[in-house]
């Protein structure tokens, strides 16, 4: 009856799950799907412990209570520009929990028939394996993403042979390792782990900061593989579920960032790209600025017909989204047409700026992805880039020797007016020069998105 109901529920919780990610997938339906995964999750809780004997509980108790505590804590408080680090930080969690469930189950007691050994043996060393590349390799993202450890890759000569060597090695200790019986290959399970581990910290040093977005879905895609291994180790079906959900669901996303990008998964893996020093390899930009100021920048607004604003990073930092609905609705208002272009990779996480622009009640009929607006720049009278510099920097199309060459752009330029809100003319996040800040029709707008939004929301008023 209990194992009946235990089923039932986790069925749910999956079901909760898939609709959870279904959810997720559209603005308008974001918030319904975040409320099936905390329900799919609750259920999974509550069965799970159900299943549990009650001598366990002050031991579940004495860790979940305080994990949910810090989870709650640290998630409250978290800027959603340091998102990306904390996502690094809870992908190297699930990989270490794969790790130590594998140790334990592999010297715990074997409950498992001897026709299933080797199966389970697999699942064991897999698991520990993939927990390993992902934990070692979470913290390293981590650490790059928070500033702790430089975003300049490390291209150690020979390291993709070193790499190869490394896996050949996992895979001649995993032959070894089926062979034996436990307790006996602990020492190479605990070879394979620190091997592994060393694979993980050297795959991602070896990747640039431009690269670092892939590289944190592509890990959130590891730690669900890691976490499918561990259901299998526990013979849980909804962690399977949940492990290959989160598995797939990150692999998709890195290939859809690549895509956005214009990079092969395969090269961003190999990395390199976006260093510190590629700035160098694009051409020096030398040339005249056009910069205005916020009643010159109002008044060129109030005279367009049509806007185009493009966010970026900047505008996440300055909060500038409130201010800049309220520039929305007065142009609207005056029956301005206004929208929004959105490009892949804009800010520092995956629909980043959607979510400013839907915390600030942006209309999401006015919210165009980079695809459907990027041939409506040639008709539009002003565009205003608010905190954005990579995702509109020409180079990407116009210079082959550029570090982001190749890579999809707003073709801002092509409008009439290009009104650019940055603080100075310092690079973005890819460390490369930008030729948009010198044509002839972009004027620069400097200081602070959110003051100078204000500013222009004043003088918009008067008018
Ligand atoms: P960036 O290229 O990083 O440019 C942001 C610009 O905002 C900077 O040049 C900066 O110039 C300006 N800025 C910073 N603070 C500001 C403030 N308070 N007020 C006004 N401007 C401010 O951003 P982007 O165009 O959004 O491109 C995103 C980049 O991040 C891409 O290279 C992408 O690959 C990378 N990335 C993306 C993700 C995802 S998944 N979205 C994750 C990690 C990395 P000043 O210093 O002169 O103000």
């Amino acid at each position: 009856m209990k194992e009946g109901l235990i089923t039932i529920a986790y069925i749910i919780a999956s079901i909760l799950f898939i609709l959870s990610l279904g959810g997720l997938s559209n603005q308008e339906t974001a918030r319904r799907g975040n409320l099936y995964g905390i329900l799919g999750m609750i259920i999974a809780l509550l069965a799970t412990a159900a299943q549990m004997s009650s001598e366990s509980y002050p031991v579940l108790a004495a860790v979940l209570i305080p994990g949910a505590m810090i989870g709650a804590f640290v998630a409250s408080r978290v800027q959603m520009t340091a998102m990306p680090q904390l996502v690094a930080i809870l992908h190297s969690f699930v990989g270490l929990a794969a790790v130590l469930v594998g140790f334990a189950t592999y010297l715990g007691k074997q409950q498992v028939q001897e026709a299933e050994k080797l199966i389970h043996l697999a699942e064991i060393y897999i698991g520990v394996c993939v927990g390993s590349v992902t934990f070692t390799g979470s913290v390293i993202a981590f650490g790059k993403l928070q500033g702790l450890i430089t975003g300049k890759p490390l291209l150690i000569p020979g390291r993709h042979l070193i790499n190869l060597l490394m896996l050949i090695v996992t895979v001649v200790l995993g032959v070894f390792f089926l062979r034996m019986n436990a307790p006996e290959g602990q020492n190479v399970l605990l070879f394979a782990t620190i091997l592994t581990g060393i694979l993980g910290i050297h795959l991602v040093m070896a990747i640039g900061g431009a690269d670092m977005p892939v590289v944190v879905s592509m890990l959130n895609s590891y730690s669900g593989w890691a976490a499918a291994a561990a259901g299998f180790m526990l013979s849980n079906d909804l962690l399977i579920i949940t492990g290959a959900l989160v598995g797939s669901s990150g692999a998709i996303l890195s290939y859809i960032m690549c895509r956005g990008m214009n990079r092969s998964f395969i090269s961003v893996i190999l990395g390199g790209f976006g260093t510190e020093g590629s700035a160098a390899v694009s051409t020096t930009q030398a040339g005249q600025v056009n910069s205005i100021t916020s009643e010159q920048a109002a008044e060129i607004i109030s005279n367009s017909r049509s806007i185009i604003i493009v966010p970026g990073y900047g505008m996440a930092v300055a909060q500038a989204q409130y201010s800049l609905a309220e520039v929305v609705r007065i142009l609207r208002e005056k029956g301005t047409d206004v929208r929004f272009a959105i490009h892949p990779v804009a800010g520092r996480l995956p629909g980043h700026m959607n979510v400013l622009l839907a915390e600030a009640n942006i209309p999401y009929d006015i919210v165009f992805e980079m695809e459907e607006i990027n041939d409506s720049f040639k008709q539009t009278d002003t565009v205003l880039v608010i905190g954005a510099n990579d995702i509109v920097n020409p180079s990407a199309l116009e210079d082959p020797n550029s570090p982001i060459a190749g890579m999809p752009v707003l073709r801002v330029w092509e409008a009439r007016n290009v009104i650019v809100m940055k603080r100075s003319m310092a690079s973005g996040y890819a460390g490369v020069e930008n030729p948009l800040f010198f044509k002839e029709n972009t004027l620069m707008l400097f200081g602070d998105a959110k003051k100078v939004v204000d500013e222009i929301v004043t003088e918009l008023r008067k008018s």
